[in-house]
This record gives C-alpha cells, structure tokens and sequence, in this order.
C-alpha cells in the first residue's frame, strides 16, 4: 500500500510556503486541484452508495498528506461545512488495510440530533471534498489475534468490526469468532453478507428485546474463555464492562463521546495575560476559557480535526482521549485536555 512520511510531506509543504509567499499555496494549489492543500487534510467522495433507509456507504479518496495506513478497528475524522461552520465527527473505517488502495470506506447512519450524519445522508455525492483527520484509534485488532473472540455491537457500531472481520479473513488469521450484534428493525442491518461468512447472532430489538449480559451468557457458554470486542451505545457498554470485569474478562471497548473520568484534579487555568479560573479535572481547557469569555478556535471538540490545539506554557494536562499526560511546551488539543494542577495555556 502507498504510504507517504510526514516528514517528507512537510518539507514539501515548506518548499511551497517559501515560493507562493505572500499568497498562501493554498490559493494556488487548489486552483489546480482542491484535494491539494498546504493547511488540512481533505478528501474527495468517490461513492456514494445507499445501504438502507437512513444509511450511506461513503469511498473517500485520501488528498495530499493524508495518512492512509491504518489499523483494522480505526476511525477517521470527516469535516464538513455546514452552515457556514465545519462540523467534525468520526467515522469507523470499514474497509481492510490491506486492499484500500489508498481509500476510506464509512457508513453513515443519519441519526436523531446527528447534525454531520443527516447532512451527509442527505445531501453527500461523488466529486464532494471533505476535510479529513489520520485514521486513529485504540479499538483495533491486535497482533497476534487471540485465539477466542466476542465481539458485541450494537447499531453502528458493527463498523469498526466489520473491518476486522475482513482484514481476518483477508490475512487468513485463525481465531475462533462469536459475533453478537443487534439492531432495531430487520431493515436497519447493514454487512449482512459480512456477517453470514462468520458465527454472529442477530438480535432485532422492536421483535424480541434488548440483549444483555444475561442473554450473551446464553448464546455464548465459553464467553469467559474470550476477548471481549464492544461498540456500541454508552449504556451497553457500560453493562459489557462491568460485565467482563465481574468475570475477569479481557476488554476492548469504542466509545464515540468523551469519558470525562480521570485522575486529573483540576487546578488553576490561566490563559496568557487575558484571565485565569479554577476548574475540576473533567472541564477541559477549552470549556475552561469560554466560561469566563475567553473564545478560542473549536471544530468538533472530540480531539479529532486538531482546530483547537494550543501550546502548553506551564504545568500539565491530562488527555482525556489519549489517557497520555502532557509536558510544558507540548500542543495540546484543549478540547479534550483537563488540568492536572495549575497551567497555563498560550492564547
Ligand atoms: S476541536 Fe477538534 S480536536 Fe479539539
């Protein structure tokens, strides 16, 4: 698979400043090709395919930079503008990494207050750009695979597991595979043909109920002797882990909303010279500055597009999404960073 080195890219990228100054090479690179920009990431829309009701599968070829190497189990981020304002969320690949050829594969479901996923399922076609964030994610496959997995989904999220399914396939890696997946109604289930190649129970639940741990048991007796994959909404995930924790269980789970809980316990934020305020360890920097009218730049507050990154001055922040701490001089997204102690933040 092509693969492009960020260092490289840079150095281009740096040549091309130095000879468009004072324009920006944006404003020439685009008159040649839109996916071609010195600042983001984009991509163009190549497929627009309808999978069901309120469904799209979306093929999206990567512009210039755009790091196409991924894992199986990654998401990406898509931009979209929308009224004037970029609207991020991130999306699970589908695809594997080994046959993308260099592009995306997405499904979108429109879902209820999902501002990008009605804007896409409405109006999206081929030839579209979109703004793009590098695949990323923890919820992956690892290598090697282990022996037995569960996976438990719900809705959409079979997709970051319909990649592993057939990158595992593709690379005819062995493991014994128990799939469990639920949607509302027989007309909602997507990678139906995906999921008829492997052991995988699908539960509608307008016809028989909510499956829980209790029903899992059941369908799954050496649910212990596996590695629990979920995705799916907060509340099941919440009942999975506990679940996998009570009996010991290995777990992986992706969650599309940020888990506020940490060990971070706040502290005094300061922001340069324009004011200060005194936050608990779940109010990220970004949250921090706006209550007290100190607005800085935001795309999709979920740690994806990278819009509200800002230099650390002083002090140390806790990731929310990462889970990583960050040093004095580091850029921080502060739209998923809390404060662990006092800090201070370039505006
Ligand atoms: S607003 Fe998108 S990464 Fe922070």
């Amino acid at each position: 698979m092509a693969s492009t080195t960020r260092d490289g890219l840079g150095r281009a990228r740096d040549v091309l400043r130095r000879f468009t100054t004072p324009l920006l090479p944006d404003d020439y690179t685009q008159l040649i090709n839109p996916l071609w920009s010195t600042r983001e990431l984009r991509g163009k829309i190549e497929v627009v395919e309808t999978a069901a009701d309120d469904t799209i599968h979306l093929v999206i070829s990567p512009g210039w930079g755009v790091p196409v190497d991924f894992e199986a189990g990654q998401y990406i981020g898509i931009g979209v503008q929308i009224d004037g304002r970029y609207t991020w969320r991130s999306y699970s690949l589908t695809n594997t990494p080994d046959t993308t050829a260099g592009h995306f594969s997405i499904t979108v479901r429109a879902v209820e207050r999902g501002r990008l996923s009605n804007h896409l399922v409405g109006t999206a076609k081929a030839g579209d750009t979109v703004r793009l964030a590098a695949p990323a994610g923890d919820f992956h496959l690892t290598n090697p695979i282990p022996e037995k997995l569960l996976f438990i989904t719900a809705g959409s999220g079979i997709t970051p597991v319909i990649s592993m399914l057939r990158t595992m396939k593709d690379r005819n890696l062995q493991s014994d595979v128990r799939v469990v997946h639920s949607v509302r109604r027989r007309e909602d289930l997507v990678f139906g043909d995906v999921l008829e190649g492997v052991d995988a129970t699908v539960n509608y639940t307008s016809e028989s109920g909510r499956v829980g741990p209790k029903e899992i048991k059941k369908m799954v007796p050496d649910f212990a002797e596996r590695v629990v994959y979920a995705c799916g909404p907060a509340l099941m995930l919440d009942q999975v882990e506990e679940w996998a924790e009570a009996h010991d269980m290995e777990i992986r789970t992706e969650r599309f909303t940020i888990d506020r809980a940490s060990e971070a316990k706040g502290g005094t934020v300061t922001f340069g010279e324009r004011g200060s305020i005194e936050v608990d360890g779940a109010t990220t920097i970004l949250e921090a500055g706006e209550s007290i009218g100190i607005q800085m730049p935001f795309g999709c507050r979920m740690g994806i597009c990278q819009t509200c990154v800002r230099q650390l001055d002083e002090g140390h922040v806790h990731d929310l999404r990462s889970g990583q701490t960050h040093e004095p001089g580091s850029r921080i997204r502060t739209c998923v960073c809390v404060a662990a102690g006092d800090v201070t933040i370039d505006v």
